[in-house]
């Protein structure tokens, strides 16, 4: 177990590439089932939730090669259709391969995802999505047992919430299912654009990722691509409020702008000054930060809830009071609790926190409960007066490479302490 010291109060300063999305690299190494020939996914971040992709891909009969951000995968040898338990809940996304160990093998078996600290995560519309184009389920003890005895054939598909996962879902079943498919109501995220590139990229027919309705024309098999991972929009906001909350001014390289825009305007309301150029921004934090009048987290393009934990953080310090409505997840402030040990005043009553800024943070010793709220921690801790000792640091391992070091690279105070 290690924990990270942080001493508060440096502006951070400099230049920092961003790394690639987990939420893109994690269903791109899940559909790379699919291929018959290797794929190679660059800009791949090191990341524990990476690692168990991989092993469960190792699971299935795959071969991996990790080079530095660069993972070849060859799936010519899958041998499996069942996903040990141990390995479905090493992260919730495991749920994506669902639908290519279906589409490849005609059948799958592993263990239903269950809640995790965000609160009940359902998957429902995954499963009913499933059930239309042709896969008989059966939940057994929590287990899934699915089978497509005369295998998968397009449907038209209506969601009643843009769920992301469940969109990925229904594209790699029906990247290679008989006939058209037709999602309405489908998620807008950037990371279901990048998968439907990568998936046309070895041969899939995907037109309208990015739209509100995607139509996919199923095609007999598909081959390997080389395809490179897009850039990390929340680590990306991650670093943007660690910028702000120290009055520091940072360069982040390696980002997509267009991506950026549903945060970029909470940013510039809190006092910030952002540049952007075409793939790189400079942020500079105000001497006070200013408090922002509502985050609602919403489906993209609306704010995004793996953003509201850090940008919270960055509020904590602000010249008034900020208000958070969380619409995504029903137990996502579980941070606030903990920014409080680190003396913000925050106030949660179910979906909503009020964040009454104080003028200033105090080091102290506090837990990371879940990734983006242990980033907030972070970011908290950048700023606070005196040294924080953050425990539970193994949720953010998952979803920021090394960010001991990054925040190092920008003037931080920070270790790892095993
Ligand atoms: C969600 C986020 C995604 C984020 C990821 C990790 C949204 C819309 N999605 O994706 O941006 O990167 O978490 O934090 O912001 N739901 C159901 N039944 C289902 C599937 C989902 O009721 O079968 C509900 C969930 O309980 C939740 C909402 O839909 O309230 C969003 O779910 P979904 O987009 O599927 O979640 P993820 O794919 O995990």
């Amino acid at each position: 177990m290690s924990i990270l010291n942080i001493e508060g109060g440096r502006p951070l300063t400099g230049k920092l590439p961003v790394q690639g999305a987990k939420n893109s690299a994690l269903p791109v190494l899940a559909s790379s089932i699919l291929c018959e020939t290797c794929s190679v996914i660059h800009n791949c971040p090191r990341l524990s939730d990476v690692d168990a992709s991989l092993r469960i891909l190792e699971c299935l009969g795959c071969s991996v090669k990790q080079e530095a951000d660069t993972i070849t995968v060859d799936s010519s040898g899958i041998n499996r259709f069942d996903i040990p338990d141990n390995l479905m809940r090493e992260m919730r996304s495991s749920i994506v391969f669902l639908g290519p160990v279906c589409a490849k093998l005609g059948r799958a078996r592993l263990s239903f995802p269950g809640g995790c600290e965000l609160g009940p995560r359902p998957i429902d519309l995954h499963l009913s999505a499933l059930r239309q184009l042709g896969l008989t389920i059966e939940e057994d003890h929590g287990w899934l047992d699915c089978t497509a005895k005369k295998g998968l054939r397009g449907a038209d598909i209506a969601l009643s919430f843009p769920s992301v996962g469940a969109t990925e879902n229904i594209m790699l079943a029906a990247a290679t299912a008989r006939g058209n498919t037709v999602i309405v109501n489908a998620a807008r995220e950037p990371e279901i654009s990048d998968l439907a590139d990568f998936l046309n990229k070895c041969g899939a027919k995907i037109s309208g990722a990015g739209e509100s309705v995607i139509t996919i024309k199923g095609v007999d098999s598909l081959h390997g691509c080389e395809h490179c991972v897009i850039p990390d929009r929340i680590v990306a906001a991650t670093f943007m409020a660690a910028a702000a909350i120290t009055g520091g001014e940072i360069c982040l390289t390696n980002v997509n702008i267009s991506h950026l825009s549903p945060v970029l305007p909470v940013f510039i309301e809190a006092g910030c000054e952002i540049s952007t150029h075409q793939d790189s921004l400079v942020i500079r934090g105000p001497v006070k930060l200013k408090p922002v009048k509502c985050v609602r987290t919403m489906p993209y393009p609306g704010f995004p809830t793996d953003a509201q934990a850090p940008v919270m953080a960055m509020t904590a310090i602000a010249s008034g009071t900020s208000l958070f409505i969380e619409n995504i997840f029903e137990n996502r402030f579980k941070h606030a609790a903990e920014l409080v040990r680190l003396g913000a005043m925050i106030k949660v009553e179910g979906r909503v926190a009020v964040v009454e800024g104080v003028p200033k943070l105090f080091g102290a010793r506090a837990e990371a409960t879940d990734l983006r709220g242990g980033a907030a921690l972070v970011v908290a801790a950048l700023a606070a007066e005196g040294i924080s000792e953050l425990h539970g640091i193994r949720h953010i391992d998952r979803g920021y490479e090394k960010i001991e070091e990054s925040l190092s690279r920008l003037g931080a105070i920070i270790e790892r302490v095993q």
